[in-house]
């Protein structure tokens, strides 16, 4: 079992990714949710968060919001892919739970320092939280087991060169992406082929709950953002790579590669340049997903949202 936390911004893709979580119990121990702002403002994203997570069924479990402003940058929210609330589409009640008292970066800390280093952290945002955790107690560093995260590739889809979780924070990437801890990256290269064709929201439909429905409406809002945006036919949901490699790892292909950020370009800020001849002659840091299969990643999501 993989205890982890997630740090998300949800975000549509985001919320598919809690609650396979939560449907993959015997799998996954979900230690926390933490809220960064990224697709929407740090509100919208707790608010959202919060709302998955009661109608995932996780009661038990803290949601702690955390930065609004990434280090260094202008802040970059996403209405153009998730909306004005960073989630449109399913309409939710308002959330009866409530956020954790503590600040996200600060729950991080105290969940790695007081961990035997087993637990995993999912960013499937912006990087601000974790780079805030590694600058404020380095101590956690030796106690992430992993960082299994959802950002860059060898292309863009924020600007030619960048992908949006790195654009959003690029000089917070660069922290994670330097801190030596084992990265696991699920890029746009493989993320592109993680997408709901109809064949899947048939799938969802046809499991008949509030949840499966749930994740209907967002993959109606999603496919439309997607085609009216990047003219694609069906929507991938980027987010949801991280948890299924948590939860199997045998559903991706990985080469192990050295990644830079960067941080100084004119067309390349936010850039994962990544190393794929072995030319900079530097040392592997990064975990990079290439392929994964479809039917196995379906099977998975399709039946862990079926348990909720
Ligand atoms: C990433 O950006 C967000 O819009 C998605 O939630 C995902 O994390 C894809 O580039
Ligand atoms: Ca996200």
């Amino acid at each position: 079992k993989r205890k982890i936390i997630i740090d998300c911004d949800p975000g549509h893709d985001d919320a598919i990714a809690i609650l396979l979580a939560a449907g993959a119990r015997e799998s996954i121990e979900l230690a926390a949710i933490t809220t960064v702002a990224g697709n929407a403002e740090i509100g919208k994203t707790t608010r959202n968060a919060l709302q998955v997570c009661e109608m995932a069924g996780i009661l038990d479990v803290a949601v702690a919001q955390g930065a609004g402003q990434p280090l260094v940058r202008m802040r970059e929210t996403a209405p153009s892919i998730h909306g004005d609330t960073g989630m449109d589409g399913p309409k939710l009640p308002e959330p009866r739970l409530k956020p954790a008292e503590e600040h996200a970066v600060d729950l991080i800390i105290r969940k790695l320092l007081e961990s035997d280093g087993d637990i995993t952290l999912v960013p499937t945002g912006p990087l601000t939280n974790i780079a805030m955790a590694m600058r404020r107690e380095p101590a956690i560093l030796p106690k992430i087991k992993e960082i299994v995260l959802m950002g860059g590739g060898t292309f863009g889809n924020w600007t030619p060169a960048a992908e949006f979780n790195i654009y959003a924070d690029a000089e917070a990437a660069k922290v994670v992406f330097e801190s030596g801890v084992p990265l696991t990256m699920m890029g746009l290269d493989v993320t592109h082929q993680a997408l709901v064709t109809p064949a899947i929201s048939a799938g969802f439909a046809a499991i008949g709950t509030p949840a499966a429905a749930f994740v209907g409406e967002l993959i109606v809002y999603f496919r439309e953002a997607y085609r009216d945006v990047f003219g694609f036919t069906d929507p991938p949901v980027h987010d949801v790579c991280c948890v299924a490699y948590c939860i199997d790892p045998t559903i991706f292909e990985c080469r192990k590669l050295h990644v830079d950020i960067e941080t100084k370009g004119e067309f390349s800020y936010g850039m994962t340049v990544i190393d794929q001849t072995g030319v900079t002659g530097k040392e592997a840091n990064v975990n990079v997903a290439f392929e994964l299969d479809f039917g196995k990643f379906w099977d998975l999501i399709l039946g862990a949202v079926a348990k909720l």
